[in-house]
């Protein structure tokens, strides 16, 4: 089959790529390096069309689908503070781009295309786990553009047929998460910081908590997506149905890593949600998905990659 992944380059998609691979299905990746790196795709790019270009010019998303089976739709501006800093640039790549890529994809007559969509839709309703049929209710300019691009997917569908599956991520973490921006993933951060010798910062109490999800996990749901029956026009949670404080992850990452950690406490952040947890189980039921790699097991993979990544450089 042939798939094309928007936002290839970046942490979650080039671990996609690399699973497509794997799969021995042909891969054609369209992204304009702007939070991706090469380097995430330095061992697959003579096995792949990669397609240096942005989602927010139709004619490179045209390029792009031609000819593809499946879309699974990635590429975004993914930082929360960032989209409250400048809505206007993540409304237009995450929006405009989304329905650019849609757009292309309905011309293109693929089988369906997957959208990675968000928890952040969920924003700060009180209800745990999250359900799907709950009211959306984002707090920032970033979850308001998710929660746009799973409704257009969805009317892609009414509209034209176009079969599509949105999946809300929930915190995911794992190999290639760039921890060097200040909008980067918490997990990600705080293994830079231990291997830097340096306090990893917690914005807030350190109470809050996340179902954060092992990136194989969301590669599994998302290749799950793009073939499940009666799964068009849906939209599935992808977590772990677990949530664990921050305060707990920095305790087990002294664990894993050998000494305690001591974190530099700091006021919460602007858009940033206190906890959040998935209800997995419409995935269970209509995608046959079950988390294989649990939150330790994830941690330590993780851990094991960052140290080889950022102590050797
Ligand atoms: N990481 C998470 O925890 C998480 C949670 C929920 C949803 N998501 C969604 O998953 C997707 C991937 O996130 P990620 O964490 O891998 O982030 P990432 O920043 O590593 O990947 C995004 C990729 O999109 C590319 N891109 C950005 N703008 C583009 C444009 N205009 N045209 C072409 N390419 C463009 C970037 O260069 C990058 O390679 C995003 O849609 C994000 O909203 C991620």
């Amino acid at each position: 089959m042939r798939y094309l992944v928007t936002g290839g380059a970046g942490f979650i998609g080039s671990n996609i790529v690399d699973e497509l691979l794997r799969r021995r299905h042909d891969v054609t990746v369209l992204d304009d390096f702007s939070s991706g790196k090469k380097e995430n795709l330095a061992h697959a790019v003579k096995r792949i069309r990669l397609i240096r270009g942005d989602i927010c010019d139709l004619e490179a998303a045209r390029e792009a689908c031609d000819g593809a089976d499946y879309v699974l739709h990635l590429a975004a501006r993914t930082s929360v503070p960032r989209s409250v800093k400048d809505p206007i640039e993540t409304n237009r790549v995450n929006i405009d781009g989304t329905l650019n890529v849609l757009v292309a994809a309905r011309d293109a007559k693929v089988r369906r295309v997957v959208y990675a969509a968000s928890s952040a839709a969920y924003g700060e309703t009180p209800t745990l786990p999250k359900v799907e049929t709950m009211l959306s209710d984002p707090i920032s300019p970033y979850g308001v553009t998710k929660l746009v691009g799973e409704m257009y997917a969805r009317v892609f569908g009414h509209a034209y047929g176009l079969e599509n599956v949105s999946i809300r991520y929930f915190n995911v973490f794992g190999p290639r998460q760039d921890p060097t921006s200040q909008y980067s993933g918490v997990l990600s951060r705080f293994m830079l910081a231990v291997i830097e010798g340096a306090a990893p910062v917690v914005y807030g109490d350190g109470e809050q908590s996340r179902d954060f999800t092992y990136v194989d996990n969301v590669v599994d749901i998302s290749l799950r997506a793009c073939e499940a029956p009666g799964a068009s026009g849906k939209v599935f949670n992808g977590g772990t149905g677990i949530r664990i404080s921050l305060n707990d992850v920095l305790k087990l990452l002294g664990e894993i890593t050998g000494g305690s950690i001591h974190a530099k406490y700091d006021r919460p952040r602007a858009g940033d949600i206190l906890h959040s947890q998935a209800n997995i189980d419409l995935a269970v039921q209509l995608l046959g998905y079950h988390p294989r790699v649990d939150f330790e097991e994830g941690l330590r993979r993780t851990w094991n990659w960052y140290s080889e990544a950022f102590v050797k450089k």
